[in-house]
């Protein structure tokens, strides 16, 4: 497999295919405050496609290299003094990092103590605050520059009960006409805990979540992970709960194909993941403890 990489040997690329998209337009509208610039030289530095020179002693996009940019902002995020603006942005904008970084410990605790919440309150949670967590996911990186991830989201709890119901009664049909795939007969169990009034997959959750990208996106498995797990540290710091869902993943996937149409997850996507979410029903009280890591540190 051929690896591209650029005059700094850093990988852009696999095979044919980049892993950075270039702008879906030539105007990366770069543009440099002469009042605030100290040319110091970083936005040049820290450019991964090295399209930014001096030119007139100010950094500029070198001629005919525009196309070439992948809006990746480093140019913007990296300049000490807010001098520069990429896409139109406004650095006066944009969040400083000094001063507004998290605690280490809090992070730490936030990773130690998120859990798997199977139990959930009906209550739904504002689309304002779904919105504006998947603003924010939108951030995680991926393998090719372009925000290419889609999220599928329901908000509304009706939906959801739809959902649900059509998920339940799909498996009840697969498992009554034998078409259960080999390795997913655990679902007729499923079906029955249902009748129980027991609901495995979705365990009452008012919302649910799918992260999908293009299947010939660089890395689309993942993309769309990383994202997901952007969403559940996020959202469980604003204590919404949220549960990875491997047996939604697999009824969407390969029982009952015909709810991805449905709630309009394209064909030519890769379905990264199912997570399932709401206001929890049940309170953590401590962190669990689990390790030590398994580390192979390499010694050679
Ligand atoms: C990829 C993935 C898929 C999962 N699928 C399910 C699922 O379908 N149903 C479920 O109840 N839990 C599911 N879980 C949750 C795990 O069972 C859970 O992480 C594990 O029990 C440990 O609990 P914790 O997340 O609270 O640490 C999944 C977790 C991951 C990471």
């Amino acid at each position: 497999m051929k690896v591209q990489v650029n005059l700094d040997g850093v990988q852009v690329g696999i095979g044919n295919e980049s892993f950075f998209c270039k702008g879906e337009h030539n105007m990366t509208e770069f543009s440099v405050n002469k009042e605030r610039c100290i040319k110091c030289g970083e936005c040049i530095e820290d450019c991964v496609m090295n399209i930014i020179a001096f030119e007139s002693e100010y950094p500029a996009i070198i001629q005919g290299k525009e196309s070439e940019c992948i809006q990746c902002e480093h140019c913007f995020a990296v300049c000490s003094e807010g001098a520069v603006s990429i896409l139109g942005l406004n650095p006066d904008n944009a969040t400083k990092l000094e001063g507004n970084l998290p605690e280490t410990s809090k992070l730490e605790v936030l990773m130690k103590g998120r859990r798997a919440v199977r139990r959930y309150l009906k209550e739904p949670i504002p689309w304002e605050t779904i919105s504006g967590l998947l603003d924010v996911v939108v951030n995680s990186p991926t393998g090719r520059n372009t925000r290419q991830n889609l999220f599928t989201v329901v908000s509304d709890p009706l939906v959801m009960d739809k959902i649900r119901e059509e998920t339940m009664s799909g498996i009840r049909r697969a498992v009554a006409n034998n078409a259960i795939p080999q390795g997913f007969e655990f679902y007729s169990f499923v079906v029955d805990a249902w009748d129980a009034g027991k609901d495995i997959i979705f365990r009452g959750a008012p919302h649910m979540l799918a992260v999908s990208a293009p299947k010939d996106a660089p890395c689309p498995e993942a993309d769309t992970l990383i994202a997901l797990t952007y969403f559940e540290l996020l959202a469980q710091s604003m204590g919404i709960g949220t549960l990875w869902n491997g047996l939604l993943k697999w009824a969407v996937t390969a029982i009952v194909p015909e709810l991805r149409k449905k709630i309009g997850i394209p064909e030519d996507h890769h379905i990264g993941y199912f997570m399932v979410f709401g206001r929890p029903a049940v309170r953590y009280y401590r962190t669990v403890q689990r390790g030590p890591a398994m580390i192979n540190r390499v010694i050679i």
